[in-house]
This record gives structure tokens, sequence and C-alpha cells, in this order.
């Protein structure tokens, strides 16, 4: 009942040529999401600015591909995201809308991304990183909170239910592998949430890991809070990323401690019994996003760039 997942990066860019499509120009990547995985999760092709670039204008020629790619390879799919602070298009964030205005777009958004996979998705990332880091909730740069205040994250839910009733709706960050403040926000909003008879299905941590930063040792007993509350649980980006050594190449220590990283996380996961979903955020390493994000960090996958496996990939094997 455990789906393992990865990340699929690429499938094109509608306004930028130059980005990188392994999806469609590497066969052997192709093969390793096919052949490895049970569970796929589009890792830009369903966010607002590829998936929804004008206002009247939706754009599902790539993630029609993945949809189909993994549905022919026996395989289930995560689907990221409908309400989030970025990756929004220009025509949104500078748009000059009325309240009301915004509301329709997010509306009409989610019932036609929703409805477009309804059924063919088993769980949505709904609301993604919708608290900082002290737990407040983002007034400032999420557009939907700001403009229409918090009423409106019940209000995504309630739509992405009407669209597809099978999918598993998620509230999803990163940062909130431990207990700390975010996590105990995201906590009592899931409380309110139910009290209100919003239809939130999942809690789940990104978990984007650095070894500069240790190990989240609370992981089990944080996800398992959440399952004690009904919800369904799952890891949705795992990767450990660390500062790399003068040449690049990970030392052996650093590939050891990696690996038992990504072994502890998803035995967190099969520890607590609402956990059906574990997900690795990309691979191999030429295709992370880690390198061009974290300056002087890297090696945050499980495969080397030729595919070949690291130690992380056969501590995860060892675990299932
Ligand atoms: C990242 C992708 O991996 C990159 O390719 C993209 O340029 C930026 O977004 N949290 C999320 C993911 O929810 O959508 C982010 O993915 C990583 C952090």
């Amino acid at each position: 009942g455990l789906f393992i997942g990865s990340a699929v990066a690429g499938g094109g860019h509608h306004d930028d040529a130059s980005y990188p499509d392994p999806f469609t120009s590497d066969q052997a990547y192709r093969d390793v999401l096919a052949g490895e995985f049970s569970s796929l999760s589009p890792e830009n092709q369903m966010k607002w600015e590829y998936i929804h670039p004008a206002r009247d204008t939706y754009d599902f020629e790539t993630a029609d591909r993945i949809v189909d790619f993994a549905e022919r390879n026996g395989q289930v799919l995560r689907g990221h995201t409908l309400l989030w602070h970025s990756q929004n298009p220009e025509w949104l964030e500078s748009g000059d809308f009325s309240p009301e205005q915004l509301r329709e777009i997010l509306h009409d958004h989610i019932s036609t991304v929703v409805g477009r996979y309804a059924g063919r998705i088993q769980q949505w990332d709904v609301a993604n990183e919708i608290f900082d880091e002290s737990g407040q909730l983002r007034t400032r740069d999420n557009i939907w909170i700001r403009e229409l205040g918090p009423g409106i994250i019940a209000d995504a839910f309630r739509w992405a239910r009407e669209a597809d009733p099978n999918a598993k709706l998620f509230l999803n960050d990163y940062g909130v592998e431990s207990i700390n403040a975010k996590s105990n926000a995201y906590y009592d909003l899931v409380q309110q949430l139910q009290a209100d008879g919003v239809p939130v299905d999942g809690f789940s941590a990104q978990a984007h890991l650095d070894l500069d930063d240790g190990y989240p040792a609370d992981l089990t007993r944080n996800l398992q809070r959440f399952a004690d509350l009904g919800l369904e649980t799952a890891i949705t980006e795992l990767d450990v990323r660390m500062t790399l050594p003068e040449g690049g190449t990970p030392t052996e220590q650093q590939l050891a401690e990696q690996a038992s990283y990504y072994g502890r996380a998803l035995d967190a996961c099969l520890r607590v019994r609402t956990c059906h979903s574990f997900t690795v955020w990309g691979l191999p390493d030429k295709y992370s996003w880690v390198p061009s994000t974290f300056p002087e960090q890297g090696a945050a996958t499980i495969m080397w760039d030729d595919f070949t496996r690291k130690p992380a990939y056969d501590e995860l094997l060892d675990g299932l």
C-alpha cells in the first residue's frame, strides 16, 4: 500500500525553448521513471505559470503527457499545486483584479485543472507553503491569502473536492518535518478546517533535507500526530543536499550520512499507518533543482548522473 514516487523534470516551457527537458529528450531518464517508481509528481508542469499562461488560456500539453505516461506505466500521480505564493504567472501577480475577480479566477482554475484530471490523480497538493517559518500565514507574499483572506484556503479545498471527489486533498510544506512553530500552525489549522467541515484529507512534509541542518528526528512523531487527527500523511519531495567539498564530489562519509537520512525518512513513513506516499524530488543530480538553488550544495538525489545507484538508493531498497 505504499507508493514510491519521483518528481518528473521537464516537458518543455511555453516561452523558454532552452528550458531543460529530460522528460522529452532523455530516454534513459524516462526508463528510470517508468521502471523504478509507482507514483509520479510533475515537478513544475501543473504549476500556474505552466498550466495557466494567460487568464483565458490553459496549456495542458505537458501535464497531459505526464499523466498519460504514468497511466501507461501503471503509476499513480500527485498533482502539484493549486494555491501557492510562488511560480504564479505575471498576468496574475501584477494584474489589477478585484477580490471578486480573483476568487472567480481561482475557482475557475481549480475546477478546470482538477476537473480535467478527475479520477486520475491520487493526491493533490491543494495548498502549498501557506505558512512562514514562524507559523504565520503568508499574508504578504501569497496573493490569495493577501487579497481574499484566510477563508480562501477552505474554499480551495471545497472546490477541489467538487471537481474530483476521489482525489485525496493535501496541505503540503517544507520545514514541517519536525514538531515546530510551522507544523504546529498546520496542526491547529487542520483541526479548525475539520471543525468547519472542510474536506482536507492529508498533511505532507516535502522533506528537503540538508546534512548541514541535521536529521529531523521527530519526523515519525510529527506525522503520527496528523495521522491521529484522521489524516493521510506523505513525504512528497524528499532530497538530501550537502555542502560539496572542493572538486564537487561528495565524500564517502557524506554519502553514508545521506543514505541514512533517506532510510530514516522512509522508515518514518512506514511506521505511520496513514503514510501511503513517499516521493523523492527527482533524479539524478544533473536534473535536480538543488545545485541551481542552493549555492555550494548538491548531490541531493539517490542516483549518479549516469543513473547508477548511490548508497541512498540501496538504503531505500533495504528499507522496503
Ligand atoms: C521547485 C522545482 O524543483 C524547480 O524546478 C523550480 O524551478 C522551482 O520549484 N517546494 C515545492 C516545489 O513545493 O514545487 C519546488 O520545486 C521545491 C520547493
